[in-house]
């Protein structure tokens, strides 16, 4: 992705910066955070080239701009680089509920405009990450999906409006399984076992468990080879479903994805 121009270069800006860095990617970095600049520099060994100032950016032989930025802060970038670009521009757009009709209202002329949301697992490779667009190429789409491979699993979404389940679903996946990780290690703690152990050994469950898992990838064959007739883990697994604990996780993700409508309402 050369000719390409990353805006903000925070927690998610980092993350990018280090994939394109491991393809020996060039891309130009402008973050108005000096401190952050400097680290870069230093860091990569001044293999990005940096600015502070968008308005010093000489946007014609940009192609591609990816947009890293709070959706706070979207209208006066957005604002900055439609005035100052002619060119049919791809923006990759990472702002949460920031929408493709809005990116484009600020231009006169037609873009193209790519929605991409990944999630905190792209440090390990293992995104699952949701992306839109509404005119992008067959061919120009095969390559989003090779820049960002480093990302992990690249969905193409039909809708824009799926972003909001992706946000709700992959974006707060980690954080759901963590608190449920979390229930079994306080239980564990309850038990007379101390935190560190209790942690441990959750981890050591979920680990074994994915492992079983990978050979094999279905859920209800574990279950039922754990579950046996009239056994103990029928007796907790009974419990969840009179307590209609899959229509509370199904709610808790609709709630999610409620709010994201929201935020994105808000951005409008
Ligand atoms: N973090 C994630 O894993 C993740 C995942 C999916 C989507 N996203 C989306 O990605 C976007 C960025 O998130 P983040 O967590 O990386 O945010 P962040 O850490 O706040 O990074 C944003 C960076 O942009 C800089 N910035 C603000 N205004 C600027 C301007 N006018 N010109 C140049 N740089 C400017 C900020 O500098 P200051 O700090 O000085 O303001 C900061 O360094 C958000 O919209 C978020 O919804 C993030």
């Amino acid at each position: 992705m050369s000719k390409s121009l990353l805006i903000g270069c925070g927690n998610l800006g980092k993350n990018i910066l280090n994939g394109f860095y491991k393809k020996k990617k060039r891309i130009l970095i402008c973050d108005k955070n000096k401190n952050l600049l400097r680290e870069i520099r230093k860091n990569y060994k001044n293999f990005f080239a940096v600015t502070e100032n968008l308005e010093d950016v000489s946007f014609e032989k940009i192609e591609y701009i990816l947009l890293c930025i709070k959706p706070q802060h979207a209208n006066e970038i957005l604002k900055i680089i439609s005035q100052k670009i002619e060119q049919k521009i791809k923006i990759i757009s990472f702002v949460a509920g920031l929408k493709d009709k809005k990116v484009r209202s600020f231009f006169s002329h037609n873009i193209e405009v790519i929605r991409i949301m990944p999630n905190l697992l792209l440090k390990v490779n293992k995104s699952t990450t949701g992306t839109f667009s509404n005119n992008l190429s067959i061919y120009e789409k095969g390559k989003i999906e090779k820049e960002f491979s480093f990302f992990g699993k690249l969905i193409w979404l039909k809708e824009e409006s799926q972003m909001d389940f992706f946000t709700a679903f992959f974006g707060g996946g980690p954080a759901y399984l963590c608190f449920f990780f979390e229930i079994l290690s306080k239980i564990l703690l309850k038990k007379g076992f101390n935190k560190k152990l209790s942690n441990e050994l959750v981890f050591i469950l979920a680990n074994g468990t994915l492992e079983i898992l990978e050979k094999k990838l279905n859920f209800d064959d574990v279950v039922k080879k754990v579950a046996s007739k009239n056994g103990t883990t029928e007796k907790a697994l009974n419990f969840f479903k009179k307590e209609k604990f899959s229509l509370l996780v199904s709610q808790a993700i609709s709630k999610a994805e409620q709010r994201s409508k929201e935020i994105a309402k808000d951005l409008l």
